[in-house]
């Protein structure tokens, strides 16, 4: 299936990693021109060095997606490498949860600011050049919380679930742009965040991802890749109708759809 993606301009935040890294590979093999996203400078140029090797093309930007300078500046710099923006990818972020009463405002605060404010922030900024463009395509990378929050799963939940609020409501606004808006629930993936958590546990990865994979349906957990693919399908030409809606990448661990 040719997912007319070549040239394309697409910006992934937290691209070094997991989720994000796969997809800007994955958009890259498909002849977009991809703008990674991350703070660690390293990370971006090992992933950058890695596109290229696989025949891509590839800009960089350091940035922390949770400041507001830095959300304008990211826009800025893709456009500058690259001339505009078709497609981005809002996938910058970690697991944080905790018992309520344990939540403090200042957690709160930073949960919002780097899953919700730096995708109101993003969007806003790259809604002028994709209207400039005929059209875009914008996915927002959540979790299966924001459909079905469980105990002990906040502030993410509640991050996640406005997100996915404002998905749906900028697909209305924007589709007389041809800007087409839509979200993907993780359920549970391999990734960074659960490599440093088993350090943190002292214990394997694996078996890290044997436990977590008793809770999924499918009996395994997913790989960066199977996200990846079904992201790069939401923002091609493949997907063209659809807009507004939320695929739950998960294994069939969620309970809603
Ligand atoms: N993997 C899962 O099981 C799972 C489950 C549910 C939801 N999700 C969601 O899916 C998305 C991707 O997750 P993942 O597990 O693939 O992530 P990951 O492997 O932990 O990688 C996170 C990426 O985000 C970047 N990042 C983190 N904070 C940032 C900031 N403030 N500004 C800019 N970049 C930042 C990291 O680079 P730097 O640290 O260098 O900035 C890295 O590139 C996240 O939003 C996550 O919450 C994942």
């Amino acid at each position: 299936m040719d997912l007319g993606l070549n040239d394309k301009v697409a910006i992934i935040t937290g691209g070094t990693q997991g989720i994000g890294k796969a997809t800007a590979l994955r958009l890259a093999q498909e002849g977009a021109r991809v703008v990674i996203v991350a703070r660690g400078q390293e990370a971006l140029e090992a992933t950058a060095d890695e596109i290229r090797a696989a025949g891509g093309k590839v800009a960089t930007v350091s940035a922390d997606v949770s400041h507001p300078q830095d959300c304008a500046r990211v826009i800025a710099q893709a456009c500058q490498a690259f001339g505009g923006v078709d497609i981005l990818v809002n996938n910058a972020g970690t697991s944080a949860v905790g018992e309520f009463e344990s939540v403090t405002d200042e957690k709160w605060q930073s949960d919002l600011d780097l899953k919700l404010f730096a995708a109101i922030r993003l969007i806003r900024e790259a809604l002028p050049h994709m209207k400039a463009r005929g059209g875009g395509r914008i996915v927002n990378v959540t979790n299966i919380g924001a459909k079905a929050p469980a105990a002990r799963t906040m502030p993410t939940t509640v991050s996640r679930a406005a997100g996915q609020a404002m998905s749906k409501a900028l697909s209305k606004e924007y589709a007389p742009h041809n800007i087409l808006v839509n979200t993907v629930c993780i359920g549970l993936v391999r990734a960074g965040q659960h490599e440093s958590r088993a350090r943190k546990m002292g214990v394997p990865v694996e078996q890290l991802y044997t436990d977590m994979a008793k809770s999924v349906p499918l009996g395994r957990v997913g790989q960066a890749e199977e996200a990846a693919n079904v992201i790069a399908f939401l923002v091609s030409a493949a997907a063209s109708f659809v807009t507004g809606s939320s695929i739950n990448i998960d294994g069939g661990a969620s309970a809603v759809y």
